[in-house]
């Protein structure tokens, strides 16, 4: 079977899963990020190239790509994360919501709070499990404990982890698994409230059973978040995403809906790497 044949493969049996979840209809899609010929540079070297996109909400865009191609900046350059990196320099737009994220009175925590973030490899505080999900919400002001114990415990029913840690809450975090971990990040980025989740690699260092957790996890978290992924595994992207979009040496090579970027790119460099020849 070629690698063609097995995308198509996998893209039907995605379809066939959406069409059972999906129980109310496909609304008009909204564009949640609008991102505008934005230039990307660390000191004077460039590494993104007139990136132009946009994201729809409550959607799974995945990015794909070489090494070094440019997707973790650009994912940081969705909530600014980017502006903690030093001789970092921009030039476009990325509206979220039409708003420009880079105006200048825009409150850089609150934009966070919005557009959550999850690395690729987990970092629990040395913390117990309870007080890893109720760090954001308290450092946003939130004293009251019943409320925190009511958000620790929506957080982590959201992120799929309830169940494995409901009677552990104080034991330290440091000690779950790592796809439990990772999962526990998931919660920590849920319980600010986010609408926007970011997530860069996230899957990456986890087993085959963590990693289809992980997917089933954003497949659910859908329904309510909007979430860009970056991803090295292509059965990944086509698994999970509506949309995928494929970058080298810093460009946007192609966007599209994820079945016609991995079954018919319209561009050559696409195809070279989805079937393998680069990358
Ligand atoms: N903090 C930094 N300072 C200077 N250059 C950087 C920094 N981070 C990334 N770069 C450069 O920017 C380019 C894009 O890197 P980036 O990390 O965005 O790639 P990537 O597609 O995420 O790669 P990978 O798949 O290996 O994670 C690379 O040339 C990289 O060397
Ligand atoms: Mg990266």
């Amino acid at each position: 079977m070629t690698l063609m044949q097995s995308f198509s493969e996998l893209m039907h049996q995605r379809q066939q899963r959406e069409t059972v979840k999906r129980s109310r209809p496909v609304e008009t899609e909204v564009t949640k990020l609008d991102v505008r010929n934005l230039n990307f540079f660390y000191g004077d070297k460039q590494a993104l190239f007139d990136v132009s996109m946009t994201v729809a909400e409550r959607s799974v865009t995945a990015f794909i790509g070489p090494s070094g191609c440019g997707k973790s900046t650009f994912l940081r350059t969705l909530n600014r994360m980017n502006d903690i990196i030093e001789g970092t320099s921009h030039n476009g737009q990325v509206l979220l919501e039409g708003q420009d994220i880079y105006a200048r009175d825009v409150d850089v925590v609150a934009l966070r709070k919005r557009v959550g973030m999850v690395f690729q490899k987990s970092t629990p505080f040395p913390k117990s499990i309870f007080e890893n999900v109720a760090y954001g919400p308290r450092v946003a002001g939130q004293k009251q404990y019943k409320a925190l114990v009511e958000i620790v415990e929506q957080s982590l029913k959201r992120a799929a982890l309830w169940d494995e840690v409901k009677d552990r809450l104080n034991d330290s975090a440091l000690a779950l698994s790592g796809g439990q971990q990772q999962r526990l990040c998931i919660a920590r980025a849920l319980a600010t409230n986010p609408d926007v989740l970011l997530m860069d690699e996230p899957a990456s260092a986890l087993d085959p059973a963590s990693t289809a957790r992980i997917e089933d996890l954003i497949f659910e978290l859908k329904q309510n978040y909007t979430i860009v992924i970056v991803t090295h595994n292509m059965q990944q992207a086509a698994r999970i995403s509506d949309r995928t979009a494929f970058f080298f040496q810093g460009y946007l090579i192609e966007v599209d809906a994820t079945q016609k970027l991995f079954t018919t790119p319209t561009k050559k460099q696409t195809e070279d790497y989805i079937t393998g020849r680069f990358g």
